[in-house]
């Protein structure tokens, strides 16, 4: 009798925590629309924060998002997928910290059979081949770097003062993003060649990474003054972040009054540095599109949520490695206003 009174408790306790449980996307989203799991690399970024806002205002009314900050840290991103795989999203958006992670989280998504759309950093060829069910929303990085070596060109022409010792050589200094990150290696790479390819000669006084940080750049920016000071007639910045910590120290050092100048060149055209070109200390940079970047990825992980074809009713095309490329456009003061709409 006891055994009996004691499966019978034990059955009632579990159809009530049955009838309690909400199914798992119910859980996820509490609403009927489709739940989208989002990993961005780190929220303290510039530029990403702006990827992240047009994603956020994609997504409206059309899915509930789960927004992960991955703080920079590889392993804090796989656990936060492990959850939303959990949670019960229907697609995954990922936002990689380290680049070279990309077939650990594809191993992740193949086991719970979940579609993943990689954006902002490029996986290596060979990971994006091994699941059919991912796709990359990005930017052709190399574009980017002769772009803003072009912009370089043309300035550098049509200020022959800049070669301030009149040697003929565009003595430069280098605030390289994060090494191993596809924009940071072809955007170093690219600049520089496009300008040698120019047939101007090059020095090059200094290159060290800042890691994408403003912080970072004015740091490296501080020393280096203090070790070449007028010796240095360019600075090239991976981002725009770098440019503006560049730009902090260089004003510290009495650039930008009088006749002291100094060119400096970003990519990204956000909005601040979009002001330090208005304001004549930042000679140009480079559009990198966060809102159609950001745009994209939410199109193609919406329709992969709900089973569609990833360029369903977009105007978005595919190339043959499976990646959206939005592409980069040469910002200075003369196409300003341009660039202005294109962060609104
Ligand atoms: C941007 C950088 C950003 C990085 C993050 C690059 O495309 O130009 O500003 O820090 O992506 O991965």
């Amino acid at each position: 009798m006891k055994k009996l009174t004691a499966i019978l408790l034990i059955l009632v306790m579990m159809f009530s925590l049955a009838a309690c449980a909400p199914k798992a996307e119910e859980e996820a989203t509490g609403t009927d629309l489709p739940s989208i799991g989002v990993t961005i690399y780190k929220f303290d970024d510039n530029f990403m924060s702006f990827v992240r806002r047009a994603i956020e205002n994609a997504a409206a009314d059309k899915a509930t998002l789960e927004l992960n900050d991955s703080q920079n840290s590889q392993a804090t991103q796989n656990d936060q997928v492990d959850t939303m795989i959990s949670k019960g999203v229907k697609a995954l958006a990922i936002n990689l910290v380290d680049p070279q992670a990309a077939s650990t989280i594809i191993e992740k998504a193949k086991a719970a059979d979940l579609p993943v759309i990689f954006f902002n950093k490029e996986p290596d060829a060979a990971a994006m081949a091994s699941y059919d069910k991912a796709w990359y929303v990005g930017t052709t990085s190399s574009e980017s770097g002769v772009i803003q070596g072009q912009v370089i060109v043309d300035a550098w022409k049509a200020n022959p003062a800049w070669d301030r010792n009149g040697d003929g050589v565009m003595s430069y200094v280098l605030l390289k993003g994060e090494p191993g990150h596809p924009d940071a290696e072809a955007r170093t790479k690219y600049s520089v060649e496009t300008v040698v390819a120019a047939g101007i000669q090059v020095q090059e006084l200094e290159l060290q990474t800042g890691m994408w940080d403003s912080v970072k750049g004015k740091e490296l920016m501080d020393a280096w003054i203090a070790k070449h000071g007028d010796a240095i007639e360019m600075v090239i910045c991976n981002n725009d972040g770098m440019a503006l910590g560049a730009i902090q120290s260089l004003n510290a050092a009495g650039y930008f009054e009088g006749d002291k100048f100094m060119p400096v060149v970003g990519v990204d055209a956000i909005p601040d540095a979009l002001e330090q070109i208005k304001e004549g200390k930042m000679v140009g940079t480079v559009l990198n599109d966060a809102k159609n970047q950001g745009g994209a990825t939410f199109d193609l992980a919406l329709n992969v949520a709900l089973g569609k074809d990833p360029l369903e009713g977009t105007s978005w095309t595919l190339d043959e490695t499976k990646a959206v490329r939005v592409p980069y456009v040469a910002v200075t003061i003369d196409n300003i206003a341009f660039a202005e709409e294109a962060y609104k």
